[in-house]
């Protein structure tokens, strides 16, 4: 019998479930096993899987989160290892290659962003047969037009927004709302424009204090004493730093961002004597069930690349090109984030509607 291996690797996201279900039932049509490796690629390295079967798989459209764990700090190529009671790092990529091998699978499925793509097409110049699907709620990844989770994070984000406006108002209060998404502003910009936020602060765009005061100073003059103001986490403060909330040296991206929607609330607040709250969403914007777009963006990349396993096509990442589902090469993928395009047509359309970007 056929088997074909499946992982979930990095920080979960709204859809994971919705390709592991796709590509299963692709699969399972050909008679094809399908073998889930847990939590990501540790399962890969210490052999940890499950045989997912067709009631493995049921109910999984709508489910958030991944049926196989995840976790963004444990890379086959530096991995945590216990040696007379102390962790170090070891190169444990031979025996991840090695694991598929004993297992007879013959390719690999694995879900992830650019690290663990990264890893992917590592294992795929090791001998192991690859195919990536692009994962993020983030949108930064190089390679392809959209990631599924987005959406999703996108929609958590604007409800969000639509509950602060109403409290903003009744209070004549300056909200602002922290958002996630690295060291880009996919989200941000995308809430902001549909949840009617008046700023938008995305790290692609530097700004200035004194222009997002006088958007708020304007809307007062105007008859709206109250604002809504959305930070997306890698924004830096007008003097370039970048705010870090925590160091996890283990991560193969050890910074985690947080805190500048703090600092531009306290800014904000003393430059204009308006009452400010900060809101950070968090993790809110990686749970849920995924929105209805990215139950199809996740089932279509899911039956991608499942057919490419059948066909024994490897070394790519499965990738949304004109809007129609392609294939880009790993070994091609450019690891660098996809950011934000300040020519963008949607910036142009926020800035024609009144949206101050700071600049
Ligand atoms: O990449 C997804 C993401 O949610 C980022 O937006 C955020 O910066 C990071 O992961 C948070 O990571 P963790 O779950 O380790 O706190």
């Amino acid at each position: 019998m056929r088997r074909i291996g499946i992982l979930t690797g990095g920080g979960d996201a709204p859809g994971l479930n919705a390709v592991i279900r796709a590509a299963a039932k692709v699969l399972f049509k050909h008679g094809v096993e399908l073998i889930g490796f847990i939590d990501g690629y540790s399962g890969l390295v210490e052999k940890k899987y499950r045989v997912l079967d067709r009631w493995a798989i049921s109910g999984l459209l709508h489910r958030g989160g991944t049926i196989l764990g995840t976790n963004n700090r444990d890379n086959p190529f530096n991995y945590p290892v216990k040696e007379n009671g102390k962790t170090v790092f070891k190169d444990m990529s031979d025996t991840a290659v090695k694991n598929l091998n004993d297992l007879n699978i013959e390719s690999l499925i694995a879900i992830g962003g650019d690290g663990s793509l990264a890893i992917a097409r590592e294992l795929w110049e090791k001998g192991a047969k690859v195919i990536g699907v692009p994962k993020t709620i983030d949108n930064d990844l190089m390679g392809t037009e959209q990631t599924f989770g987005f959406d999703t994070a996108v929609t958590t984000a604007t409800e969000a927004l639509d509950k602060l406006h109403t409290t903003a108002e009744s209070h004549h209060r300056v909200m602002v709302l922290e958002l996630m998404g690295r060291y880009a502003g996919w989200i941000a910009l995308y809430s902001g424009l549909a949840g009617g936020a008046d700023v938008i602060l995305i790290p692609e765009i530097p700004w200035k204090l004194e222009n997002v005061v006088k958007k708020i100073n304007q809307r007062k003059e105007e008859g709206k004493p109250f604002s809504i103001i959305v930070v997306a986490e890698g924004v830096k403060t007008p003097e370039g730093e970048l705010v870090v909330k925590q160091r996890i040296d283990e991560s193969g991206d050890p910074l985690r961002l947080g805190g500048i929607g703090q600092k531009v609330a306290k800014m904000v607040e003393d430059a204009t004597g308006f009452e400010t709250r900060v809101t950070v969403l968090g993790h809110l914007q990686r749970g849920g069930s995924p929105s209805p777009f990215d139950r199809i963006l996740a089932t279509r990349y899911g039956v991608a690349a499942a057919e490419l396993a059948l066909k024994g096509e490897y070394g790519v990442m499965v990738s949304l090109i004109n809007g129609k589902i392609q294939k880009t090469s790993l070994a091609g993928l450019k690891t660098t984030t996809r950011n934000v395009p300040t020519d963008s047509e949607v910036i142009y359309a926020a800035r024609k509607t009144g949206i101050s970007f700071g600049d």
